[in-house]
């Protein structure tokens, strides 16, 4: 491998700029924002700093190539023309995933396995024997992307995506990426240095991440990555990262802020609870049941606000008559608060006027197929409670043609929520 490595990291669309900036501190050069990612050059030991310390990148690639590509038989010639006994022995194991957009192909499994074919065939011409199939838990990790024609092949650095942190344990209807909810505190500035409450936290991915930051904990510190069994790195790769996690757990601090979860589902608040205890945060967060929409006890002098409400799209919800009235009583309720700045993130159009208070900050942001926005709102600054943010309710007519969730179009290159 050269000196400095040329590296992508993919990230949930609307975050590139975020991640483009946590890289930079990683150590991370000739950073530039592409869509849903960001290239840089890295040594190894920046790359393993990256996978074990960013915790906004889903996947860090290492691109091997890219090519024109059309039907199956481009397919294979382009996969086939990798000089893949670089990267691969036959003792190793491996697996090819693929993503398409906009592509004659329909079938991300077909292009998975033209890939797979011509890489089994070379090495077999190339060694003499070819490698197995693992997809469970494989050493290198093959990405293929087809974009119209055009065909990248990437090694995977991580394996498992970076969200994988190890302390999602129970699973709720529709949590956060770990990822997405940390490049959403960054967003929000959040150092770990002041108060931060979710009040409608469900499994607590935004408090676990703003408790792994105010715990200077990194977020990778609980798993493994892919390149430590990568057959010619692997053993540097392994060395290095017990150095980097030894160090990362020499330097975790004490919090000294509060960190709270609210939540009216007590199924919600259970998995919140394990999430919080599989992430060795139980000390540092609390969790209790509590109304958004009625005042919660909060803790003074006021801090941060951040929260995902829940955009409408479940059964029982009372459809989107029944939402706009959600976050209007949750707009009142927020708007009582006193030194707290917000951060909502919201997936249904209707939520900014419903909640009847004018943003001071918006950033467009996909949460997996949905397209959101982070509003930012500061409430009680100046001139008594919410007196910066107080607008108009707009309950009416402006909003209901905008009843309709946006939906990506299928065959999209990021991972679902
Ligand atoms: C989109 S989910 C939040 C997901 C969360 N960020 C996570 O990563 O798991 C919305 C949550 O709001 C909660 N909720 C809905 N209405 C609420 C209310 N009035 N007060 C408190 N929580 C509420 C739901 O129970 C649900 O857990």
């Amino acid at each position: 491998m050269a000196e400095r490595l040329a590296l992508f990291a993919t990230t949930a669309r609307g975050t590139e700029d975020l991640l483009a900036e946590e890289l930079r501190e990683l150590g991370a050069r000739r950073i530039r924002q592409d869509r849903g990612g960001v290239r840089f050059l890295a040594t190894l030991y920046e790359a393993l700093q990256v996978c074990l310390w960013s915790r906004i990148a889903m996947r860090v690639l290492y691109p091997l190539g890219e090519f024109e590509a059309r039907g199956a038989e481009g397919l294979y010639d382009a996969a086939a023309s990798v000089p893949w006994e670089e990267h691969l022995t036959p003792d190793h194991t491996f697996a090819v995933e693929a993503t398409l957009r906009d592509s004659e192909h329909s079938h991300s499994g077909f292009v998975a396995l033209k890939v797979k074919d011509a890489l089994v065939d070379r090495l077999r011409r190339v060694l003499g024997a070819r490698p197995d199939v693992d997809t469970r838990e494989p050493d290198v990790r093959v990405v293929a992307h087809l974009a119209r024609e055009k065909l990248s092949l990437s090694l995977d650095l991580c394996g498992e995506p970076l969200n994988r942190r190890g302390y999602r344990v129970r699973p709720t209807p529709a949590p956060l990426k770990e990822t997405l909810a940390a490049a959403l505190l960054r967003a929000a500035n959040y150092t770990g240095e002041e108060a931060l409450v979710d009040p409608m936290c469900g499994s607590g991915t935004l408090l676990i991440e703003a408790g792994f930051i105010a715990r200077h904990r990194a977020p990778g510190i609980g798993r493994s990555f892919a390149v430590e069994r990568w057959p010619h790195q692997g053993a540097r790769a392994k060395e290095l990262l017990e150095d980097l996690r030894a160090d990362a757990r020499r330097n975790e601090r004490k919090v000294l802020v509060p960190i709270q979860g609210f939540d009216k589902d007590p199924e919600a608040l259970e998995a919140a609870r394990r999430n919080i205890k599989a992430a060795r945060l139980s000390e540092e967060i609390q969790v209790a049941e509590g109304d958004a929409t009625k005042p919660l006890p909060l803790p003074k002098p006021g801090g941060l606000l951040i929260t995902n409400p829940p955009y409408g799209e479940r059964i029982g919800t009372g459809g989107q008559k029944g939402m706009k009235s959600f976050y209007f009583k949750l707009g009142e309720s927020f708007q009582e608060l006193d030194g707290w700045r917000a951060h909502i993130l919201s997936g249904n159009p209707a939520f900014e006027s419903a909640f009847h208070a004018r943003p001071s900050s918006r950033r467009e942001v996909w949460n997996g197929p949905i397209e959101c926005e982070l509003l930012g709102y500061r409430f009680g600054f100046r001139g008594g409670p919410g007196a910066e943010n107080r607008s108009e309710p707009a309950l009416g007519p402006a909003n209901q043609a905008r009843d309709v969730l946006p939906v990506r179009p299928e065959h999209e290159d990021e991972e679902e929520p």
